[in-house]
Protein backbone atom coordinates (compact mmCIF):
# COMPACT_ATOMS: atom_id res chain seq x y z
CA UNK A 1 0.00 0.00 0.00
CA UNK A 2 1.20 3.67 -1.05
CA UNK A 3 -1.22 5.17 0.97
CA UNK A 4 0.74 7.48 4.31
CA UNK A 5 -2.06 7.27 6.92
CA UNK A 6 -0.66 9.74 9.14
CA UNK A 7 -0.90 12.17 5.53
CA UNK A 8 -4.27 11.08 5.01
CA UNK A 9 -5.27 11.71 8.58
CA UNK A 10 -3.78 15.71 8.10
CA UNK A 11 -5.67 15.67 4.65
CA UNK A 12 -8.40 14.87 6.93
CA UNK A 13 -8.25 17.10 9.63
CA UNK A 14 -7.51 20.57 6.96
CA UNK A 15 -10.61 19.51 5.36
CA UNK A 16 -12.70 19.26 8.47
CA UNK A 17 -10.90 21.34 11.02
CA UNK A 18 -10.86 18.18 13.53
CA UNK A 19 -9.48 14.30 13.95
CA UNK A 20 -10.97 11.34 12.74
CA UNK A 21 -12.08 9.27 15.21
CA UNK A 22 -11.77 5.79 12.75
CA UNK A 23 -10.11 4.49 9.94
CA UNK A 24 -10.86 1.67 7.62
CA UNK A 25 -9.48 -0.05 4.47
CA UNK A 26 -10.83 -2.51 1.77
CA UNK A 27 -8.23 -3.98 -0.99
CA UNK A 28 -9.00 -4.32 -4.58
CA UNK A 29 -8.46 -7.78 -6.25
CA UNK A 30 -6.97 -8.89 -9.13
CA UNK A 31 -9.13 -12.74 -10.57
CA UNK A 32 -6.48 -15.16 -11.39
CA UNK A 33 -9.19 -17.37 -13.32
CA UNK A 34 -12.87 -18.14 -13.29
CA UNK A 35 -14.31 -15.07 -15.41
CA UNK A 36 -18.31 -14.10 -15.60
CA UNK A 37 -18.84 -17.56 -13.85
CA UNK A 38 -20.01 -15.47 -10.48
CA UNK A 39 -23.69 -15.07 -11.57
CA UNK A 40 -23.55 -18.67 -13.03
CA UNK A 41 -23.32 -19.99 -9.68
CA UNK A 42 -19.77 -21.15 -10.60
CA UNK A 43 -16.37 -21.28 -9.00
CA UNK A 44 -13.89 -18.42 -9.12
CA UNK A 45 -10.68 -17.88 -7.73
CA UNK A 46 -9.76 -13.95 -7.31
CA UNK A 47 -6.43 -12.92 -4.76
CA UNK A 48 -6.89 -9.38 -3.10
CA UNK A 49 -4.43 -6.89 -3.79
CA UNK A 50 -2.03 -4.56 -2.14
CA UNK A 51 -4.25 -1.45 -3.44
CA UNK A 52 -6.80 -0.19 -1.35
CA UNK A 53 -9.85 2.22 -0.94
CA UNK A 54 -9.47 3.78 2.62
CA UNK A 55 -12.18 5.69 4.46
CA UNK A 56 -11.75 7.68 7.42
CA UNK A 57 -14.58 9.13 9.88
CA UNK A 58 -16.05 10.75 12.52
CA UNK A 59 -19.45 10.54 13.83
CA UNK A 60 -22.15 13.30 13.79
CA UNK A 61 -24.72 13.84 15.87
CA UNK A 62 -27.05 14.15 12.60
CA UNK A 63 -28.10 11.95 9.89
CA UNK A 64 -26.12 13.91 7.09
CA UNK A 65 -23.30 12.26 5.07
CA UNK A 66 -20.49 14.79 4.46
CA UNK A 67 -18.15 12.92 1.87
CA UNK A 68 -14.76 14.30 0.93
CA UNK A 69 -13.48 12.08 -2.25
CA UNK A 70 -9.46 13.30 -1.86
CA UNK A 71 -8.50 11.08 -4.82
CA UNK A 72 -11.03 12.51 -7.13
CA UNK A 73 -10.69 16.17 -5.35
CA UNK A 74 -14.84 16.05 -4.73
CA UNK A 75 -17.05 16.67 -2.01
CA UNK A 76 -20.58 15.85 -1.62
CA UNK A 77 -23.54 15.94 0.90
CA UNK A 78 -26.29 14.43 1.89
CA UNK A 79 -29.20 13.30 4.01
CA UNK A 80 -28.93 9.12 5.29
CA UNK A 81 -32.80 9.26 5.46
CA UNK A 82 -33.01 10.43 1.85
CA UNK A 83 -31.14 7.27 0.02
CA UNK A 84 -31.32 8.00 -3.77
CA UNK A 85 -28.84 8.14 -6.39
CA UNK A 86 -26.38 11.36 -7.09
CA UNK A 87 -26.59 11.94 -11.07
CA UNK A 88 -23.25 14.45 -10.14
CA UNK A 89 -21.48 12.82 -7.86
CA UNK A 90 -21.63 8.92 -9.23
CA UNK A 91 -18.57 7.82 -6.51
CA UNK A 92 -21.30 8.35 -3.53
CA UNK A 93 -23.78 6.32 -4.87
CA UNK A 94 -21.08 3.14 -3.73
CA UNK A 95 -21.32 4.76 -0.06
CA UNK A 96 -25.56 5.50 -0.22
CA UNK A 97 -26.22 2.00 -1.60
CA UNK A 98 -24.41 0.25 1.62
CA UNK A 99 -26.13 2.29 3.57
CA UNK A 100 -29.88 1.82 2.05
CA UNK A 101 -28.69 -2.19 2.19
CA UNK A 102 -28.01 -1.63 5.66
CA UNK A 103 -31.29 0.41 6.74
CA UNK A 104 -33.00 -2.73 4.97
CA UNK A 105 -31.44 -5.00 7.21
CA UNK A 106 -32.50 -2.37 10.40
CA UNK A 107 -28.62 -2.17 11.80
CA UNK A 108 -28.11 1.86 12.99
CA UNK A 109 -26.58 3.49 9.58
CA UNK A 110 -25.24 6.75 11.34
CA UNK A 111 -24.28 10.25 9.68
CA UNK A 112 -20.62 11.19 9.44
CA UNK A 113 -17.69 13.58 7.97
CA UNK A 114 -15.82 11.12 5.81
CA UNK A 115 -12.43 10.54 3.48
CA UNK A 116 -11.85 8.96 1.19
CA UNK A 117 -8.43 7.93 -0.81
CA UNK A 118 -6.90 5.19 -2.22
CA UNK A 119 -4.75 3.87 -4.66
CA UNK A 120 -7.08 0.86 -6.46
CA UNK A 121 -6.56 2.31 -10.55
CA UNK A 122 -11.02 3.02 -10.90
CA UNK A 123 -12.52 1.62 -13.49
CA UNK A 124 -9.68 -0.57 -14.67
CA UNK A 125 -11.25 -4.45 -14.04
CA UNK A 126 -9.37 -4.47 -10.27
CA UNK A 127 -12.74 -3.79 -8.29
CA UNK A 128 -12.21 0.07 -7.15
CA UNK A 129 -15.67 0.00 -6.72
CA UNK A 130 -16.41 -3.61 -4.19
CA UNK A 131 -13.40 -2.06 -2.43
CA UNK A 132 -14.98 0.82 -1.39
CA UNK A 133 -18.65 -0.27 -1.04
CA UNK A 134 -16.59 -3.18 1.75
CA UNK A 135 -14.77 -0.19 3.17
CA UNK A 136 -18.00 1.59 3.43
CA UNK A 137 -19.19 -1.75 4.75
CA UNK A 138 -16.40 -0.96 7.58
CA UNK A 139 -17.12 2.53 8.55
CA UNK A 140 -20.64 2.11 9.01
CA UNK A 141 -19.80 -1.19 11.44
CA UNK A 142 -17.57 0.51 13.29
CA UNK A 143 -19.33 3.85 13.35
CA UNK A 144 -22.50 1.71 14.03
CA UNK A 145 -21.11 -0.77 16.52
CA UNK A 146 -22.09 -3.67 15.02
CA UNK A 147 -20.27 -6.26 12.68
CA UNK A 148 -21.55 -8.31 9.48
CA UNK A 149 -20.75 -12.07 9.07
CA UNK A 150 -17.82 -12.29 5.80
CA UNK A 151 -20.41 -13.66 3.58
CA UNK A 152 -23.44 -12.04 4.73
CA UNK A 153 -21.46 -8.72 4.15
CA UNK A 154 -20.35 -9.76 0.22
CA UNK A 155 -23.95 -10.88 -0.38
CA UNK A 156 -24.84 -6.98 0.84
CA UNK A 157 -22.38 -5.70 -1.31
CA UNK A 158 -23.59 -7.33 -4.32
CA UNK A 159 -26.89 -6.30 -3.64
CA UNK A 160 -25.92 -2.91 -3.64
CA UNK A 161 -24.45 -3.50 -7.16
CA UNK A 162 -28.05 -5.42 -8.37
CA UNK A 163 -30.28 -3.15 -6.89
CA UNK A 164 -28.83 -0.10 -6.44
CA UNK A 165 -26.77 0.29 -9.44
CA UNK A 166 -28.29 -1.78 -11.49
CA UNK A 167 -25.32 -3.88 -12.20
CA UNK A 168 -26.12 -7.25 -12.49
CA UNK A 169 -22.87 -8.76 -11.13
CA UNK A 170 -22.05 -12.31 -8.99
CA UNK A 171 -20.41 -12.00 -5.22
CA UNK A 172 -16.72 -12.50 -6.32
CA UNK A 173 -15.35 -8.73 -5.66
CA UNK A 174 -17.37 -7.89 -2.65
CA UNK A 175 -16.66 -11.53 -1.61
CA UNK A 176 -12.48 -10.88 -1.99
CA UNK A 177 -12.18 -7.70 -1.07
CA UNK A 178 -13.68 -8.70 2.45
CA UNK A 179 -12.57 -11.89 2.89
CA UNK A 180 -8.92 -12.04 1.39
CA UNK A 181 -6.20 -13.79 3.34
CA UNK A 182 -2.62 -12.01 3.01
CA UNK A 183 -0.53 -14.54 1.05
CA UNK A 184 -3.67 -16.42 -0.36
CA UNK A 185 -5.90 -16.78 -3.08
CA UNK A 186 -9.18 -17.24 -2.44
CA UNK A 187 -11.23 -20.40 -4.16
CA UNK A 188 -15.12 -19.71 -4.07
CA UNK A 189 -17.59 -21.67 -4.68
CA UNK A 190 -20.42 -19.04 -5.16
CA UNK A 191 -23.15 -20.85 -4.86
CA UNK A 192 -22.65 -22.49 -1.95
CA UNK A 193 -20.03 -20.07 -0.88
CA UNK A 194 -17.70 -22.45 0.38
CA UNK A 195 -14.31 -21.07 0.26
CA UNK A 196 -10.66 -22.13 0.77
CA UNK A 197 -7.84 -19.73 1.26
CA UNK A 198 -4.83 -21.31 -1.51
CA UNK A 199 -1.26 -20.47 -0.82
CA UNK A 200 0.48 -18.27 -3.76
CA UNK A 201 3.46 -20.00 -3.09
CA UNK A 202 5.00 -20.89 -6.65
CA UNK A 203 8.97 -21.95 -5.67
CA UNK A 204 10.09 -20.00 -9.15
CA UNK A 205 6.86 -18.08 -10.13
CA UNK A 206 4.35 -14.42 -9.74
CA UNK A 207 2.09 -12.79 -11.20
CA UNK A 208 2.71 -9.35 -12.65
CA UNK A 209 -0.75 -7.34 -13.52
CA UNK A 210 -0.64 -5.31 -16.74
CA UNK A 211 -3.07 -2.52 -17.40
CA UNK A 212 -3.94 -1.53 -20.71
CA UNK A 213 -5.09 1.75 -19.05
CA UNK A 214 -8.14 1.48 -21.26
CA UNK A 215 -11.54 1.55 -19.26
CA UNK A 216 -14.10 1.20 -21.61
CA UNK A 217 -17.86 2.74 -21.78
CA UNK A 218 -20.83 0.30 -21.86
CA UNK A 219 -18.96 -2.01 -19.97
CA UNK A 220 -22.53 -2.60 -17.86
CA UNK A 221 -24.62 -2.95 -20.67
CA UNK A 222 -22.57 -5.13 -22.47
CA UNK A 223 -22.23 -6.87 -18.93
CA UNK A 224 -25.97 -7.17 -18.16
CA UNK A 225 -26.42 -8.75 -21.62
CA UNK A 226 -23.69 -11.47 -21.15
CA UNK A 227 -25.87 -12.00 -17.94
CA UNK A 228 -28.95 -12.33 -20.24
CA UNK A 229 -27.66 -14.58 -22.92
CA UNK A 230 -26.55 -17.10 -19.95
CA UNK A 231 -29.82 -17.14 -18.56
CA UNK A 232 -31.44 -17.58 -22.38
CA UNK A 233 -29.12 -20.66 -22.60
CA UNK A 234 -30.05 -21.90 -18.87
CA UNK A 235 -34.00 -21.84 -20.25
CA UNK A 236 -33.49 -24.11 -23.17
CA UNK A 237 -31.03 -26.50 -21.54
CA UNK A 238 -33.40 -26.46 -18.20
CA UNK A 239 -36.68 -26.92 -21.03
CA UNK A 240 -34.71 -29.59 -23.74
CA UNK A 241 -33.37 -31.53 -20.49
CA UNK A 242 -36.82 -31.21 -18.44
CA UNK A 243 -34.85 -30.35 -15.38
CA UNK A 244 -34.88 -27.77 -12.58
CA UNK A 245 -31.67 -26.37 -13.61
CA UNK A 246 -31.07 -22.36 -12.80
CA UNK A 247 -27.94 -21.39 -13.64
CA UNK A 248 -25.13 -22.83 -15.88
CA UNK A 249 -23.57 -24.61 -13.21
CA UNK A 250 -26.27 -27.18 -13.11
CA UNK A 251 -25.75 -28.01 -17.12
CA UNK A 252 -22.33 -29.86 -18.48
CA UNK A 253 -20.37 -29.28 -21.53
CA UNK A 254 -22.38 -32.80 -23.09
CA UNK A 255 -25.49 -31.60 -22.50
CA UNK A 256 -24.67 -28.43 -24.27
CA UNK A 257 -23.41 -29.57 -27.24
CA UNK A 258 -26.52 -31.40 -27.44
CA UNK A 259 -28.73 -28.60 -27.22
CA UNK A 260 -26.61 -26.60 -29.57
CA UNK A 261 -29.00 -26.51 -32.54
CA UNK A 262 -31.28 -25.11 -30.12
CA UNK A 263 -29.79 -21.58 -29.14
CA UNK A 264 -28.58 -19.06 -30.84
CA UNK A 265 -25.00 -19.38 -31.54
CA UNK A 266 -23.99 -16.58 -29.03
CA UNK A 267 -25.69 -18.23 -26.29
CA UNK A 268 -24.18 -21.57 -27.25
CA UNK A 269 -21.13 -19.78 -27.34
CA UNK A 270 -21.30 -18.06 -23.72
CA UNK A 271 -23.02 -21.08 -22.27
CA UNK A 272 -19.68 -22.94 -23.51
CA UNK A 273 -17.16 -20.03 -21.96
CA UNK A 274 -19.14 -20.58 -18.51
CA UNK A 275 -19.08 -24.81 -18.61
CA UNK A 276 -15.18 -24.85 -19.49
CA UNK A 277 -14.11 -21.98 -17.31
CA UNK A 278 -15.56 -23.71 -13.94
CA UNK A 279 -13.95 -26.66 -14.95
CA UNK A 280 -10.54 -24.78 -16.00
CA UNK A 281 -11.02 -22.99 -12.46
CA UNK A 282 -11.13 -25.70 -10.31
CA UNK A 283 -7.95 -27.55 -11.67
CA UNK A 284 -6.18 -24.24 -11.38
CA UNK A 285 -6.91 -24.57 -8.28
CA UNK A 286 -5.23 -27.93 -8.04
CA UNK A 287 -2.29 -26.70 -10.00
CA UNK A 288 -2.39 -24.09 -7.17
CA UNK A 289 -1.97 -25.84 -4.20
CA UNK A 290 0.51 -28.22 -6.16
CA UNK A 291 2.53 -24.75 -6.94
CA UNK A 292 2.32 -25.90 -10.41
CA UNK A 293 3.08 -22.42 -12.33
CA UNK A 294 2.84 -24.76 -15.92
CA UNK A 295 -0.06 -26.05 -15.51
CA UNK A 296 -2.01 -22.58 -14.40
CA UNK A 297 -0.25 -21.13 -16.66
CA UNK A 298 -1.73 -23.19 -19.24
CA UNK A 299 -5.24 -22.96 -17.78
CA UNK A 300 -4.80 -19.05 -17.97
CA UNK A 301 -3.91 -19.07 -21.40
CA UNK A 302 -7.32 -21.74 -22.34
CA UNK A 303 -9.15 -19.42 -20.12
CA UNK A 304 -8.23 -15.92 -22.49
CA UNK A 305 -8.69 -18.04 -25.30
CA UNK A 306 -12.70 -19.10 -24.38
CA UNK A 307 -12.70 -15.13 -23.33
CA UNK A 308 -11.63 -14.04 -26.53
CA UNK A 309 -13.75 -16.17 -28.99
CA UNK A 310 -16.53 -17.27 -27.12
CA UNK A 311 -17.47 -14.91 -24.59
CA UNK A 312 -16.30 -11.91 -26.87
CA UNK A 313 -15.13 -9.91 -23.87
CA UNK A 314 -11.75 -8.74 -24.17
CA UNK A 315 -10.93 -5.93 -26.36
CA UNK A 316 -8.05 -5.42 -29.02
CA UNK A 317 -5.92 -3.46 -26.35
CA UNK A 318 -6.07 -6.60 -24.22
CA UNK A 319 -5.65 -8.91 -27.07
CA UNK A 320 -2.48 -7.11 -27.60
CA UNK A 321 -1.37 -7.21 -24.60
CA UNK A 322 -1.70 -11.06 -23.89
CA UNK A 323 -0.55 -11.95 -26.92
CA UNK A 324 2.54 -9.53 -26.66
CA UNK A 325 3.27 -11.33 -23.25
CA UNK A 326 3.00 -14.91 -24.68
CA UNK A 327 6.04 -14.46 -26.56
CA UNK A 328 8.28 -12.83 -23.74
CA UNK A 329 10.78 -14.76 -22.14
CA UNK A 330 9.36 -16.52 -18.69
CA UNK A 331 5.76 -15.70 -19.60
CA UNK A 332 3.82 -19.07 -18.01
CA UNK A 333 0.17 -18.29 -18.89
CA UNK A 334 -1.65 -14.46 -19.87
CA UNK A 335 -5.42 -13.51 -19.77
CA UNK A 336 -7.86 -10.59 -19.50
CA UNK A 337 -9.05 -10.25 -15.96
CA UNK A 338 -11.90 -8.89 -14.74
CA UNK A 339 -15.29 -7.79 -16.35
CA UNK A 340 -13.62 -6.79 -19.87
CA UNK A 341 -14.00 -4.86 -22.78
CA UNK A 342 -11.01 -3.03 -21.19
CA UNK A 343 -8.81 -2.63 -17.68
CA UNK A 344 -5.69 -5.38 -17.24
CA UNK A 345 -4.22 -8.66 -18.08
CA UNK A 346 -2.91 -10.60 -15.00
CA UNK A 347 0.57 -12.63 -16.59
CA UNK A 348 2.08 -15.80 -14.36
CA UNK A 349 5.74 -15.30 -14.79
CA UNK A 350 9.30 -16.87 -13.87
CA UNK A 351 10.24 -14.66 -10.90
CA UNK A 352 13.36 -14.02 -12.05
CA UNK A 353 12.12 -12.74 -15.36
CA UNK A 354 9.48 -10.83 -13.96
CA UNK A 355 11.07 -7.50 -13.83
CA UNK A 356 12.44 -7.55 -17.66
CA UNK A 357 9.00 -9.09 -18.30
CA UNK A 358 7.14 -6.07 -17.41
CA UNK A 359 9.44 -3.65 -19.11
CA UNK A 360 8.96 -5.33 -22.15
CA UNK A 361 5.59 -5.91 -22.34
CA UNK A 362 5.04 -2.17 -21.93
CA UNK A 363 7.39 -1.72 -24.94
CA UNK A 364 5.34 -4.03 -27.31
CA UNK A 365 2.49 -3.02 -25.82
CA UNK A 366 3.02 0.87 -26.51
CA UNK A 367 4.50 -0.33 -30.12
CA UNK A 368 1.62 -2.37 -31.32
CA UNK A 369 -1.11 -0.23 -29.85
CA UNK A 370 0.15 3.32 -29.60
CA UNK A 371 -0.74 3.31 -25.94
CA UNK A 372 1.24 3.42 -22.44
CA UNK A 373 0.24 0.74 -19.93
CA UNK A 374 1.10 0.42 -16.61
CA UNK A 375 2.81 -2.61 -14.75
CA UNK A 376 1.12 -3.41 -11.66
CA UNK A 377 2.94 -6.23 -8.62
CA UNK A 378 1.60 -7.03 -5.45
CA UNK A 379 1.39 -10.28 -3.01
CA UNK A 380 -1.72 -11.37 -1.95
CA UNK A 381 -3.07 -9.26 0.96
CA UNK A 382 -6.01 -9.06 3.52
CA UNK A 383 -9.36 -8.34 3.31
CA UNK A 384 -11.02 -5.42 4.22
CA UNK A 385 -10.55 -4.08 8.09
CA UNK A 386 -9.88 -1.26 10.78
CA UNK A 387 -6.79 0.91 10.42
CA UNK A 388 -7.63 2.39 14.24
C1 LIG B 1 -17.04 -7.92 -12.54
C2 LIG B 1 -18.17 -8.34 -11.61
C3 LIG B 1 -17.91 -9.71 -10.99
C4 LIG B 1 -17.54 -10.75 -12.05
C5 LIG B 1 -16.46 -10.20 -13.00
C6 LIG B 1 -16.20 -11.13 -14.15
O1 LIG B 1 -15.87 -7.71 -11.81
O2 LIG B 1 -18.36 -7.39 -10.59
O3 LIG B 1 -19.04 -10.11 -10.26
O4 LIG B 1 -18.67 -11.17 -12.76
O5 LIG B 1 -16.81 -8.93 -13.52
O6 LIG B 1 -15.68 -12.34 -13.72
Amino acid sequence: MSINIGQAGQLYKEHFGFEPETGVRAPGRVNIIGEHTDYNHGFVMPMALERETIILARKRTDNTLNAFAATLGRSAETCLDNRARNPHESWLDYIVGVADELAKLGKPITGADIMITGDVPIGCGLSSSASLEMAALAMFETLGGFSLGGPEAAQLGQRVENRFLGLNSGIMDQFIARMGQAGHALFLDCRSLKFEHVPVSFPRATFVIANTCLARGLTSSKYNERVAECNEAVAVLAKTFQRKGTHLRDFTLHELAEAHTLMADNVYRRARHIISENERTRNACDAMRNGDAAALGELMNDSDRSLREDYEVTSPELDAMTRAARCLPGCYGARMTGAGFGGCTINLVEKDAAEEFGKRLLEEYFEQTGYKGAIITSAPAQGAGKLF
